[in-house]
């Protein structure tokens, strides 16, 4: 499914690359947006916010959303991979179906840490079955920050800063991706309350057509109402159901009648009862036939349901479902969602996942799925909701697509360093915008036409005055070319002295070669991203994972009190954001103790760093603790305990 993709510079980008086509169109809606002619030159916008239109050397270019976004291509990094030993089934799977395949490329349900955008333009087109997301509503920049880490809260300074406008070119943006990744019999299911849903109504209509249009979901939740002075209690959400064209995927929903007295009463009809003793009542056949419909059939049958829905929030007192932040929505709503509009093995997306309630319900119904976030924390939360669910599923005969953890645009460095040669070569090259290349010993890969050299894996290495001579010999000799650019984490001094010695040469000898000696932490290396976009200042950034250290005391029997305050981000102006812990660790998989996912300090809001347990019994134990800092390092630590 990956094609290679051509641009002006020359330059080759082997990426899950979008077929052009009619992506590029929004739907012709000329009569929807018809204006009375008497009503004169009223200008009515059919593009959604965002879509601009730019007319260079009388040719009219449709740029849909870049200059706002301008599109970037970065690696993703797998920091992560959680199995459930049925890896191979899946890879099966991808050789009967190349969408599957370029989805799912190791075979693995993803969760992606990063900025959805950028995400979803390299996933490949007309390959999800169903999309549910809840962003941000558009309701103050306080309220939407949940888990506090960087990425999250940056994010937000851009959607605040152009009101209403800006809120919807953001959002109008991912709505379009989304659009582009759903397969024709595909839906997708938008989630917001009276702050922005009905602004955002009338840009899906522009971007997905009015005729799209399925249904609002009234999401109503009761709670204990407070006499407002000017207004009544706000207890709905609204989801904004569209189709992506005819034919979508739909199964009516229908929940199971309460009581047979609940049934009758919604009938309002006499219950007759029959030769066999059995109840009906008559309904309306049309054209004045009236049918029997017995009660029991009918119970069986349920009740179909119609666009509001009744489901509680999810109780501070529910120890199984509740993390702990605020906008976590209860599993059985989204339950709703994917059995009406999905079926199994089908692929389920979130890319505003927040604790994971979407993937762990499509984990749960057999569906694969794609879940995102821009928050680390959210990732770790979502991750360690996965695996629990695995831990308590016990139909474990039906074969479980592993998951795996990517990193796009912020990279974990000590991982990097467990690359090979090779891997860490493409990584650095595609990094850096260029095309890899393995032909050559010394060239591994050209930008623009320069020939790159990319250094050893390991941070302690230094790329040094022989490997200067060998990569100016090659590009000079195999490239007839005098300019090169060489990338590494460090150069030994003896390589700077060889650079400037080689670019002396210039005017006086032909072989003389200019390098670029790039460090992969300078910001020259990140220039052709940062440069795109003032939100994309985070990005091609390293991070290290937090240094954790745990200090136990026994408080009690059985009952220890867990500290680590003393843990440290190794990121610059780091804070632990998050810990969780998992008092009865099983090698090889973290599963985080019910209640120990989300500690926050009531007053505060800050992280937890101390808390206790009583364990059930003595003896020897072993804990785990996983903890994040607020740059996207992560780190878990195991320690055997003796309990007494
Ligand atoms: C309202 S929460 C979602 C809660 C989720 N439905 C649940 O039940 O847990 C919105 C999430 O979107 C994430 N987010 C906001 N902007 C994002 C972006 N551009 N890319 C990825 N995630 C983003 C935030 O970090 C937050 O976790």
């Amino acid at each position: 499914m990956s094609r290679k993709v051509k641009n002006t510079e020359d330059m080759e980008i082997s990426f899950i690359a979008p077929p052009e086509g009619n992506e590029d169109v929004i739907p012709d809606q000329k009569e929807h947006f018809q204006l009375p002619t008497r009503f004169g030159a009223v200008p009515v916008d059919e593009a959604p916010l965002g879509w601009e239109i730019e007319t260079r050397r009388r040719e009219v270019k449709v740029t849909k959303f870049q200059h706002a976004y301008p599109t970037i291509r970065l690696p993703l990094q797998e920091v992560k991979r959680v199995e459930f030993g049925h890896g191979e089934a899946f890879l099966a799977e991808n050789e009967k179906d190349n969408k599957l395949k370029a989805l799912f490329p190791t075979g693995a349900n993803r969760l992606f840490f990063g900025d959805n955008l950028h995400i979803m333009r390299q996933l490949p087109s007309e390959s999800i079955d169903l999309i549910y997301i809840d962003p941000p509503f558009f309701s103050g920049r306080n309220y939407n920050v949940i888990f506090g880490d960087k990425n999250e809260v940056r994010s937000f300074s851009d959607i605040w800063e152009g009101g209403m406008p800006g809120y919807l070119v953001w959002l109008n943006a991912r709505l379009w991706e989304m659009k582009r990744l759903l397969k024709p019999t595909g839906s997708i299911y938008v989630h917001l309350d009276w702050h922005a849903v009905h602004y955002v109504k009338v840009e899906m209509d522009k971007i997905f057509g009015a005729d799209n249009f399925r249904n609002e979901i009234i999401w109503h939740y009761s709670g204990w109402n407070k006499q407002l002075n000017d207004h009544v209690e706000r207890r709905h959400d609204s989801l904004l159901f569209y189709a992506k064209g005819k034919g979508n995927y739909f199964t009516y929903p229908k929940r199971p009648w309460e009581s047979k007295e609940e049934y009758v009463k919604k009938r309002k009809q006499k219950v007759h009862v029959d030769e066999q003793g059995r109840e009906y009542v008559l309904s309306d056949a049309g054209g004045g036939q009236r049918v029997r419909r017995f009660i029991e059939e009918a119970m069986a049958y349920g009740s179909p349901l119609d666009d509001v829905w009744d489901i509680d929030k999810i109780n501070n007192s529910d120890r199984l479902e509740r993390i702990g932040y605020p906008t976590q929505k209860p599993e059985v709503l989204l339950e709703g969602i994917l059995k009406m509009s999905s079926n199994e093995g089908n692929v389920i997306d979130d890319f505003f996942c927040g604790g994971g309630t979407t993937p762990a319900v499509a984990q749960r119904l057999n569906r694969r799925w794609i879940a995102c976030d821009q928050s680390r924390i959210a990732v770790a939360i979502t991750a360690d909701r996965i695996a629990k669910i695995m831990q308590q599923k016990d139909d474990l005969f039906l074969p479980v697509p592993d998951f795996t953890v990517e990193h796009w645009g912020i990279y974990e460095a000590p991982k990097l360093e467990q690359y090979s040669i090779e891997q860490f070569r493409e990584f650095v090259v595609k990094a850096f915008g260029g095309r890899p290349e393995s032909a050559s010993d010394a060239i591994h890969g050209m930008r623009y036409g320069v020939p790159l050299y990319v250094g050893e894996p390991s941070r302690k290495s230094r790329i040094c005055r022989d490997d200067v001579a060998r990569f100016a010999k090659a590009v000079y000799e195999e490239r007839r070319a005098n300019h090169g650019v060489m990338l590494g984490w460090n150069f030994g001094p003896d390589a700077r002295k060889a650079a400037e010695i080689l670019a002396a040469r210039e005017n006086r000898r032909i072989d003389f070669v200019r390098l670029n000696l790039i460090r992969l932490e300078d910001e020259a290396f990140r220039e052709h991203v940062v440069t795109k976009n003032r939100d994309y200042a985070p990005l091609l950034s390293f991070i290290q994972p937090p240094e954790v250290r745990i200090a136990v005391r026994r408080v009690s029997p059985l009952t220890y009190e867990f500290d680590v305050s003393e843990s440290v981000s190794l990121n610059k102006d780091g804070l632990i954001a998050n810990v969780q812990w998992d008092f009865s660790h099983k090698a090889g998989r973290f599963n985080s103790t019910q209640g120990y996912t989300f500690l926050r300090d009531k007053k505060t809001g800050r992280p937890l760093l101390a808390v206790q347990y009583a364990f059930p019994k003595a003896g020897a134990h072993t804990i785990a603790c996983s903890v994040q800092d607020d740059q996207g390092g992560e780190r878990t630590v195991v320690q055997p305990i003796e309990v007494t």
